[in-house]
């Protein structure tokens, strides 16, 4: 039997194989992030015939200040749970799981989408940001508290909306990102400074989320693990945070870049983030997704053969052709 076909607990939920669809970002919810009826097709059309074990919705906004661009998914406040409720449950009936991807922007948001002031670590621009992109006011303690309640209550509105579990999202250069890059947090206070101090506000918020959910509910983490940039995070950064995070109740690690985004352009191998993945996989118990670059069901065996990861995300192949995963599943 193929390693992609094996079967996979995360916490107590069953995954029937260790292909996932990764989250990408459609711009196809409304204006204010409610369910439209061309996302629930699209999740409909990627998911039939039950053949991606995971699949993780694209970034949604846990508040407004943390929206990344406009038809974003909204898990915050004004989400639109009935509409979720029928999007999760369309995507069980085809037979795959579901993770909501929480996320917030923070200096990577812009005034004109948010109707606020962007917040990040520090008040700082962002790396490569563009000219007219405003530098972020520094997140003073009781802006952080809000984003850990608001992360808290996003996983909760994604539990009452049937998805089997929630994924922080620490990667690409959003909020998260930001508090663990040294590139972007400057901070003199308990959330900067070492890495301890960077991850942080990462660990208040999967507590948070882990009192608040359960035991049993599957968290994940998206964690951007190296920026592959000068005086940016390294992997031994990444693998010292997936042990903690660990620690702190997390079921599920995906990795992928920090502040150079997805894409690594200086290796053109499948499996762009193994380096990082296998590093960590080393070290932690719990199960490792890498993404990047793999177009060919036969390169995702291999990244799991050699030990790079538990789980294989394919993206763009997925996005570009939706019978991809019952080419390379029901085929094997
Ligand atoms: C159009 C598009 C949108 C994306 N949106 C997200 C997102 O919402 N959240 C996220 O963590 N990654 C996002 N990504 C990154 C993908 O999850 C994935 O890591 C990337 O496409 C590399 O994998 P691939 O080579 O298999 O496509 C996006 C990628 C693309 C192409």
């Amino acid at each position: 039997m193929r390693m992609i076909d094996r079967s996979i607990t995360i916490n107590k939920t069953n995954l029937k194989n260790r292909l996932v669809m990764p989250p990408m970002a459609t711009a196809k919810s409304n204006v204010d992030g409610t369910v439209s009826q061309t996302l629930c097709e699209y999740y409909a059309e990627k998911s039939a015939g039950g053949y991606i074990g995971l699949i993780i919705t694209e970034h949604s906004f846990i508040n407004e200040e943390g929206k990344a661009s406009k038809g974003q998914m909204s898990i915050d406040a004004g989400c639109d749970i009935e509409g979720l409720k029928k999007l999760t449950d369309t995507i069980h009936k085809n037979g795959s799981k579901v993770l909501c991807q929480l996320n917030h922007a923070g200096g990577a948001a812009s005034c004109e989408v948010t109707g606020h002031e962007p917040l990040s670590a520090s008040g700082i621009s962002m790396p490569k940001a563009k000219e007219t992109q405003k530098v972020p006011k520094e997140m003073s303690s009781s802006d952080i508290h809000k984003v850990i309640t608001d992360f808290t209550a996003a996983a909760l509105r994604a539990k009452e909306s049937g998805y089997d579990g929630v994924e922080i999202h620490s990667a690409h250069g959003y909020l998260l990102n930001q508090f663990y890059s040294p590139l972007t947090n400057k901070r003199e206070d308990e959330y900067g400074g070492g890495i301890d101090g960077r991850i942080r506000i990462h660990l208040e918020i999967i507590r948070a989320i882990r009192e608040a959910v359960g035991s049993d509910y599957p968290v994940a983490l998206r964690l951007g693990a190296c920026d592959y940039m000068e005086g940016g995070s390294t992997i031994e950064d990444g693998v010292y945070a997936a042990k903690q995070f660990e620690k702190a109740g997390v079921d599920l690690l995906d990795i992928s870049g920090g502040f150079n985004g997805y894409m690594r352009k200086d290796t053109a191998e499948p499996g762009w983030f193994a380096d990082a993945s296998a590093a960590i996989k080393r070290e932690v118990s719990i199960p490792v997704i890498l993404t990047g670059g793999v177009a060919a069901v036969s390169d995702a065996e291999k990244l799991l053969s050699d030990e790079k990861a538990d789980l294989i995300g394919v993206g763009r192949a997925i996005l570009k052709d939706s019978l991809w995963a019952q080419n390379a599943m029901a085929l094997g």
